[in-house]
């Protein structure tokens, strides 16, 4: 069983929580696109939701999916999000920005009364930080920004380099907010709730990829005997 299997799998679990009149969140990532595709077809079958999608790239697919969509501003309580995750640990707590749309992707779970992950199994961890944590900070002063980064991590009892992530043209890449994004290859966070103070204590970080007390469940896809279970 591939991984996008598996991705499908997670996905269609997560379309049983949908109910009609709900206002979604709609993730980012190749997991949450398959969740969008889903959602799709079931919209084009007469279901009536509205979704706040959480970049650029979900707003295009959802949009080319026939899904109603709302700003934030528009819709800024929502019932449920749906997204996926680079990491998740045995309490909910996650690493996301893997496809640099973390700030948005924060703002909407955090607008969520539940936010639900869905992902292949694969990306549950007993400790967080195997997956570089993205941290997305404002271009003006980065290189005084990523020393104060540096300084916070090693703070927070984590080692490691921090690197500016960059497009395939070789500039920084920017996100959908106009920011950068450093990639801290940290191995293990032991405290993520101390790394995340000391992140955001730093003036020039705009967010964090630490999305702790956000997840309100998992949906985690595995592979047996040629099966996906779905826990
Ligand atoms: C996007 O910024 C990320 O937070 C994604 O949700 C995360 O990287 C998971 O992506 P995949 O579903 O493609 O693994």
């Amino acid at each position: 069983m591939s991984g996008p299997d598996l991705r499908r799998a997670a996905a269609a679990r997560a379309l049983d929580l949908v109910e009609p009149g709900m206002k979604l969140g709609l993730g980012t990532g190749s997991t949450a696109a398959a969740f969008v595709t889903l959602l799709g077809a079931r919209v084009r079958d007469g279901l009536d939701v509205v979704g706040v999608p959480t970049s650029e790239a979900t707003r295009i697919q959802a949009e080319a999916e026939g899904i109603r969509l709302a700003t934030l501003d528009e819709m800024p309580q929502l019932d449920l999000t749906i997204d996926g995750a680079d990491e998740v640990d045995g309490q909910l707590r996650l690493i996301k920005g893997g496809g640099a749309a973390l700030l948005r992707e924060k703002i909407v779970a955090f607008a969520s009364t539940r936010m639900v992950v869905i992902a292949d199994a694969a990306k549950r961890v007993a400790t967080l930080g195997a997956f570089p944590l993205p941290i997305e900070v404002n271009p003006f002063g980065r290189t005084a920004t990523r020393i104060a980064v540096e300084a916070a991590i090693a703070r927070a009892g984590c080692t490691g380099a921090v690197r500016p992530r960059l497009a395939p043209d070789g500039a920084p890449l920017v996100t959908d907010g106009g920011h950068h994004i450093l990639d801290a290859h940290l191995g293990a966070i032991h405290d993520p709730e101390a790394l995340s103070a000391g992140l955001w204590a730093v003036p020039g970080v705009v967010e964090h990829g630490l999305f702790l007390g956000l997840a309100t469940a998992a949906i985690l896809a595995e592979d047996r005997a040629g099966q996906a279970h779905v826990t």
